[in-house]
């Protein structure tokens, strides 16, 4: 049978923002490549903006335009609905409507899919129907597939990545060129990386909302945005970036998921990682995650985590496999999350105060005999043992005559909870003269 003369199928887009626009793009000058792998035409035949005029612009003759997206939603003229509006609201009432009527779904919203994507992708099964959504993590790196497909052999130990383009491309920023925060973030929000909100960015929810996908799909455990950890980079200071760099690491805010003994751990924020390891030289808004599988060991997934084309290049891909299993039985296409979804996993999520992990500490200390020995010693008494400390002379920090300095100090492992009580105890101590700094460090060895 020749499967290429297989009619088209009907793609309407909601939202010709970035995404959309590029997925327009890609799909127009790539067709007949996709064509021949799909087996049949993929043709978005309608688009939905709420600026016709932009869209129109955009897509030229021939694709219908309209302001109001449930009119793509309600046609029955469309097979798959690609979601490319982003955000809680109108989004998920689109996207649960077209299950509803029976069509397929491709979505690079993450956050939608993180907060509600039980009820999504239950109401997806019951209408035997597939949500795609490999946009939603790192942009264009395949890591949906990899972890939902290619490494499906594997018990999954850890998950850490560099998922979110905006923060890293500000710290790249700041480390290289000496930019400030705000306009580093600028520069990013102009190159179409950052989201509408770009608090989600800055303050790891991007990342938290795709580190949360990721765990779902490598433990088989529901999605459960609520139970992560998420810290982003505002409260980042310059001098950190550069005392990290002095003792061999760099910072990169991370999204961590890890199986341990008691659960699940589930958590965003700045780590610093060993200068020497791949990750550690990911820069601007280039993603990498690492996946630590028992059977395969390491592997690493580098790629454009945001932007218009390489994003669209993972909303084509979901379409493409749209059009090759959508006539196939519902029970024989890859489960949403991986796992069978009455073979879902009940690990719980991990409060951070039950994580077990390593430490910079900074502290802003008078410059005077035995605050070293006070510091460590609480440190000591609480079973947190130093893997090295690093002491700036007085002058260095704060010029000649300065009475303050600061103080910086690397730990093993030690539980989240019993470093919250040193912190408490270091920071009631009166030579400590301002708010100390924490960041956690990950070898990711
Ligand atoms: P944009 O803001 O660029 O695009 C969204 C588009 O949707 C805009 O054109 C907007 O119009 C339009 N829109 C808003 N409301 C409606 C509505 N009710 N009906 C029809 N259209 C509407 O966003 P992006 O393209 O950057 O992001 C889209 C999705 O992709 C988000 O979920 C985002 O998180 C995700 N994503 C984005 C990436 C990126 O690099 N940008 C990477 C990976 C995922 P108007 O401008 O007039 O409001
Ligand atoms: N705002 C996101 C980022 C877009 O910066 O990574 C890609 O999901």
């Amino acid at each position: 049978m020749k499967s290429i003369n297989l009619s088209p199928i009907r793609v309407g887009l909601l939202g010709m923002g970035t995404v959309g626009t590029g997925t327009f793009n890609v799909l127009q000058r790539n067709q007949e490549e996709i064509r021949r792998r799909a087996g049949r035409g993929i043709e978005i035949t309608m688009v939905a903006d709420l600026d016709v005029a932009r869209a129109r612009a955009a897509v030229g003759d021939g694709v219908e335009v309209v302001a109001d997206a449930r009119k793509v939603v309600a046609s029955p003229d469309i097979d798959i609905v690609v979601e490319l509006i982003g955000g809680y609201g109108i989004a998920k009432a689109l996207v649960l409507e077209a299950i509803e009527a029976g069509k397929h779904v491709v979505t690079a919203n993450k956050a939608l899919l993180a907060v509600h994507g039980t009820e999504i992708f239950a109401a997806a099964h019951r209408k035997g129907v597939m949500v795609a959504f490999e946009a939603a993590v790192a942009g264009g790196i395949p890591i949906i597939k990899a972890l939902r497909e290619g490494l499906t052999a594997n018990s999954i130990q850890w998950i850490a990545g560099i998922i979110n383009g905006t923060t890293n491309f500000i710290l790249s920023e700041m480390r290289d060129k000496g930019l400030d925060f705000d306009v580093a973030l600028k520069e990013a929000q102009r190159l179409g990386y950052a989201e509408a909100d770009p608090s989600f960015d800055i303050e790891g929810v991007d990342a938290g909302h795709k580190v949360t996908l990721m765990s779902a799909i490598a433990f088989g455990i529901p999605v459960q945005f609520d139970k992560a950890y998420v810290e982003g980079i505002t409260n980042l200071a310059a001098q950190d970036i550069r005392y990290a760099e002095q003792l061999g690491y760099r910072i990169k805010l991370l999204g961590i998921t890890k199986r341990v003994a008691k659960g699940i751990e589930l958590r965003v924020h700045p780590s610093l990682v060993p200068a020497k390891r791949l990750i550690a030289n990911v820069e601007g808004a280039m993603n990498a995650v690492v996946v630590q599988g028992d059977a395969v060991g390491t592997t690493l997934y580098y790629g454009k985590g945001a932007g218009s084309e390489p994003t669209a290049s993972a909303v084509i891909a979901d379409l493409v496999d749209i059009a090759r299993l959508h006539t196939a039985d519902p029970g024989h296409r890859v489960p949403h999350l991986a796992f069978q979804p009455d073979a879902m996993s009940d690990l719980s999520v991990l409060l951070m105060s039950e994580v077990v992990t390593s430490y910079y500490l900074r502290l802003k200390v008078a410059d005077e005999a035995g605050v070293l020995a006070k510091v460590t010693g609480i440190l000591a008494s609480l079973g947190i043992s130093i893997d090295a400390v690093l002491q700036r002379e007085a002058d260095e920090v704060g010029g000649e005559g300065a009475t303050q300095t600061d103080l910086i100090i690397l730990t093993h492992d030690c539980l989240e909870a019993r470093m919250n009580e040193a912190l408490a105890e270091i920071q009631a101590l009166p030579t400590v003269l301002a708010p100390i700094t924490r960041i956690r460090k990950e070898e990711l060895a």
